[in-house]
């Protein structure tokens, strides 16, 4: 059931999901060469709680830690640890969710640590993109599907592939909510979009294949063939006309 929110209910998710995105911006000034990802997660968790919000990924399904952490070839899902330390070159996803006032809110973004390869810019630049591409759908009168496949396209037509094994999602009280909004589809299809849904978009990217593998901690979701991923993921509601990003740091 897609449950469709009031403005003051909307008032509120926009200030858990402006925490999620001060959490996250945080993350991008904070993320640098040398450190672990537990260090990451820990000024995550920290900045979090100091804003009188939960991070509401730690102890979600037994999910260990504050924010995922995700690093090259990992796509969503990392868990943060003092023994993976982030190195030059590499690309980092970080993903927070936040619970404020009995709202959620949920972003994400893959970060470049220093100087990245040619092909790490352009896959974390195509998957911003994608996640563009499907906002500018997120409009009444349209459906998902007109989301999913201006993702879809845009991703495919740079050569890239979307992952099926995970996809975005309706937000509320909870941070999983009707309708699923996968990075995959045909548009007129799937659920219309009202004023006052709300969906986090969020285009999974793989560089050589849709297909990923879980690691043996179970969480961790992995390229399935090593090569590099992406993720970038905003939190927007339906209005009359243009999309409410409510993953801006304020409004
Ligand atoms: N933030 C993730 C999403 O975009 C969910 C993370 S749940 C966790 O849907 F348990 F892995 F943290
Ligand atoms: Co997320
Ligand atoms: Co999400």
């Amino acid at each position: 059931m897609i449950k469709i929110k009031s403005s003051a209910e909307l008032r509120l998710m926009l200030e858990a999901n402006e925490i999620a995105a001060q959490a996250l911006a945080l993350a991008g000034r904070t993320v640098r060469a040398g450190m672990s990802t537990w260090e990451l997660d820990k000024a995550v968790h920290d900045f979090i709680v100091s804003k009188g919000a939960v991070p509401s990924s730690l102890g979600y399904a037994g999910f260990p830690n504050s924010c995922c952490i995700s690093v090259n070839e990992e796509l969503i899902h990392g868990i943060p640890s003092k023994k993976k330390i982030i190195k030059e070159g590499d690309i980092v996803t970080v993903d927070v969710t936040t619970l404020y006032k009995g709202w959620q809110g949920d972003n994400a973004r893959t970060f470049k640590i220093g100087t990245v390869s040619p092909e790490a810019e352009r896959i974390m630049k195509v998957t911003e993109e994608a996640l563009w591409k499907g906002i500018e759908q997120a409009v009444p009168g349209n459906r998902v599907g007109d989301i999913s496949a201006a993702v879809q396209q845009y991703v495919e037509s740079n050569g890239y592939h979307v992952v099926r094994q995970f996809v975005g999602h309706g937000i509320g009280a909870e941070m999983h909510e009707d309708p699923e909004v996968p990075n995959f589809g045909k548009a007129g299809r799937g659920p219309r979009l009202v004023p006052g849904m709300t969906i986090c978009i969020e285009p999974m990217v793989n560089e050589t294949t849709p297909e990923v593998k879980i690691l043996g901690d179970k969480w961790t979701v992995v390229e399935a063939n090593g090569h590099l991923s992406a993720h970038f993921e905003h939190c927007i509601a339906i209005t009359n006309d243009k999309p409410l990003i409510m993953t801006l740091e304020s409004h």
